[in-house]
């Protein structure tokens, strides 16, 4: 795993494509548009924890979650669904010739220009590794530090923020991830996105640096909960690695 240490610029691809909205615009208008984009680009994706396009191991075992999520899950979640996204994006990299030594971020960001094979397994791959590492068997209190005053200062209290993330989950429809993540200009914010798009992408309905995700595919909860996503969301609070999510939240914004 990556060192919390070094920094790149954030959202540079999205943020140049983004001035071409504003075309027709001019005077103070485009002046008061440009620097509103220029905002939005000067904060970080710092790639710090860029998980690379190999699947990594689990850091618990199957049955380590039990109090949220059953082994039977994890195992499924771990060996099939995630073990196939890892797999189908090596190889729409070998296919659409992308330098795997990269950082994935680096991908997702323009994920506009590669094919929707790249774009679903890129993401697919890139949040179950996110979501692996923001749940621990030692998770479950609550954060502390600069993130949680960072909760409280954007939205009142950490059980206010607990119900948004929540309701995110809950609201989005079909299959997808709730996401707490840090805009242009690094305040955090809640959201989701459908399918495997997180807000890296370029293309995503929510754009930033997600500091924390929370698979809502059946697939991640279907077995225990069945059709009661609410009360898979309500648990998985269990869970939550928030020294961890921390540690992401603190390079991110240094
Ligand atoms: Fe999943």
């Amino acid at each position: 795993m990556a060192s919390f240490t070094s920094r790149r610029d954030f959202l540079r691809q999205s943020g140049k494509a983004g001035l071409g909205v504003y075309v027709g615009l001019s005077g103070s208008a485009l002046l008061t548009a440009c620097t509103a984009a220029k905002k939005s680009v000067t904060s970080t994706v710092s790639h710090q924890d860029d998980p690379g396009f190999q699947q990594h191991p689990l850091p618990y075992a199957y049955n380590a979650l039990n109090e949220a999520i059953d082994a039977q899950t994890m195992e499924l979640h771990f060996t099939k669904h995630a073990a196939a996204y890892a797999t189908n994006l090596q190889d729409a990299a070998k296919a659409e010739n992308v330098d795997t030594t990269k950082p994935l971020e680096e991908v997702l960001q323009r994920v506009s220009k590669y094919s929707a094979k790249l774009r679903n397994n890129g993401g697919g791959h890139y949040n179950h590794e996110l979501f692996w590492k923001v749940m621990s068997p030692s998770g479950g209190t609550a954060p502390t530090g600069s993130l949680a005053t960072a909760l409280t200062s954007s939205f009142n209290s950490f059980d206010a923020f607990k119900t948004a993330f929540a309701d995110a989950g809950k609201n989005r429809f079909g299959s997808g991830w709730a996401w707490l993540f840090l805009d242009g200009d690094k305040r955090l914010r809640i959201g989701s996105t459908p399918n495997q798009d997180n807000p890296l992408m370029d293309v995503a309905e929510v754009k930033g640096y997600p500091v924390l995700g929370l698979d809502v595919w059946e697939h991640a909860y279907y077995l225990r909960y069945q059709n009661k996503r609410p009360d898979y969301i309500a648990a998985w609070w269990k869970v939550v690695n928030w020294e961890y999510v921390q540690k992401r939240y603190e390079a991110a914004i240094a």
